[in-house]
This record gives structure tokens, C-alpha cells and sequence, in this order.
């Protein structure tokens, strides 16, 4: 599976743990930045990593910012994604098997990673679970369309 993965500044340095955290579990890394440290504005790469998702290049996507929420507002702002801000394992799978979302957002900032790891692993690992919960996220997506 092809996994994008970005952060902004404040994400940074755990966006670089999971990425070797990701190449670890065998899944295949687009790394979409940013490369340092330095000041950047999270809708930038959570753009990023939503059109590699939208677009096929990546299955699922990852993305670190202080806290997750700034990048799941703007990848939701996507049409086609469904971004989980998530703080633990238990909500990361729920938002598969409940929300089929397809990026997951985590905190670089108060969040340890220990737990964003096991949050990352749980949510590549989980599928959707279908069902009664696919008439539901068919109605989250059909609002993007204002239907
Ligand atoms: C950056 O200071 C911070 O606002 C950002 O990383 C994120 O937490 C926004 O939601």
C-alpha cells in the first residue's frame, strides 16, 4: 500500500519518526514534506497529501500538524477525502470501520509517539467496515455535492 504522509513545522519531527516508522511496516512512503523545520502553513501539504489520495497515488495519508485539527479542516476540505483528527488507536480504528476515512491527522505536539505510532499502524491496518455504516459516509459525501 502507498501511504502519503506531510506535516507542517510543528509536525515535523514526528512526521520523520513515522516515516520510518511506515517504511518499518513495509509500506510504500510518499514523503511530501516538508524537508525542515522551518515556519510553512499546514493547508499547503495537507493539499498535498489529499490529492495524492484523491488522485490514486497513495491509498491512505497521513498528516502531522500541532495539534492534527488545521490539517483535518483543510483536508476535508477535499472533495473525496474523509480526514480523522484521531488521538488514540481505538478512535483510529473506528474511523475506518465506522467513517472509512482516508487520512488520518495527528498531533506532533501533544500526542507521544509511541501512541501515534500505534494510531498510524491501526489505521492502515483496519478496513471499513460497510454495512449500515456505508449508507452513512455515501451521505457524507453526498453533502460536498450540496445534495
Ligand atoms: C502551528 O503553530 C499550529 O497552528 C499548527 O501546527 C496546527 O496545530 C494547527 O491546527
Amino acid at each position: 500500500m502507498n501511504v502519503s504522509i506531510a506535516s507542517d513545522h510543528a509536525g515535523f519531527e514526528e512526521k520523520q519518526l513515522l516515516v520510518g516508522y511506515l517504511h518499518e511496516l513495509g509500506y510504500e512512503v510518499i514523503d511530501r514534506g516538508p524537508q525542515n523545520d522551518d515556519r510553512v502553513d499546514y493547508p499547503d501539504f495537507a493539499a498535498l497529501v489529499a490529492g495524492d489520495v484523491v488522485s490514486g497515488a497513495a491509498e491512505r495519508g497521513v498528516l502531522v500538524c500541532g495539534t492534527g485539527i488545521g490539517m483535518a479542516i483543510a483536508a476535508n476540505k477535499v472533495d473525496g477525502i474523509r480526514a480523522a483528527n484521531v488521538t488514540t488507536p481505538e478512535f483510529a480504528q473506528l474511523a475506518r470501520e465506522h467513517n472509512d476515512a482516508n487520512i488520518v491527522t495527528v498531533s506532533g505536539r501533544f500526542v507521544a509517539d509511541e501512541t501515534n505510532r500505534a494510531i498510524v499502524k491501526t489505521f492502515l491496518e483496519t478496513e471499513f467496515a460497510g454495512g449500515r455504516h456505508a449508507g452513512r459516509v455515501q451521505k457524507i459525501m453526498d453533502l460536498q455535492k450540496n445534495v
